[in-house]
């Protein structure tokens, strides 16, 4: 289908996202039972994904931002770099790091040895969608929504050029 000029492909629903989500906030919620943790999502993409997942949580939590940027248009430029740092002490908390999708991993290794570097209790990633094909990452991800193929995407949260960030599905941008 076209949207404001842009052919795109839906690829996960708003349904099966709303499942999904509500699946990592439960296990989240019996991971981190009597504890707060702190869920620190990556700015901008990550913004839908967090409010979703956060109102899905049965305990205590708290939140705070990072952003970061390592892409121009649907090319990585392979460095990252941090545009805007965390505001809260981490030390000795159990961080949440709440990124809306791995594709080469270099934001999110870059991200977790930094908040390493805070002296956190622990940190676990959760990751919306993982490009598992691309992705170069020499660990697991705690939680991941959905693995996807190594097409570009867009919609809840994830832009092209900061654009489409509000459609409410995941589409593949085609061409
Ligand atoms: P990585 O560092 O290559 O893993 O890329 C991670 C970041 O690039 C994500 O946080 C997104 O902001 C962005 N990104 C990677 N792939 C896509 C995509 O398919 N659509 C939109 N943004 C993407
Ligand atoms: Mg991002």
């Amino acid at each position: 289908m076209q949207i404001f000029g842009n052919e795109i492909r839906e690829i996960i629903t708003e349904e099966e996202i709303t499942k999904r989500v509500k699946e990592i906030a439960d296990s989240l919620s019996v991971k981190f039972a009597d504890e707060i943790p702190i869920l620190i999502g990556v700015l901008n993409g990550s913004f839908i994904f967090m409010a979703d997942l956060m109102r899905k949580m049965s305990i205590d939590c708290e939140m705070d931002f990072i952003k970061i940027s390592s892409y121009s248009g649907k090319e990585s430029v392979g460095t990252v770099k941090l545009l805007k740092d965390i505001s809260a002490d981490i030390t000795n908390r159990h961080v949440i790091i709440v990124e809306d999708i791995i594709d080469s991993g270099l934001t999110i290794k870059f991200l977790k040895e930094r908040l390493l570097g805070a002296g956190p209790k622990s940190v676990t990633v959760v990751a919306l969608l993982l490009k598992p094909e691309i992705a170069d990452i020499d660990y697991k991800i705690d939680f991941v929504g959905f693995e996807i193929p190594p097409d570009f995407v867009v919609g809840y949260g994830l832009d092209f050029n900061q654009k489409l960030r509000h459609l409410p599905s995941i589409y593949c941008l085609e061409g």
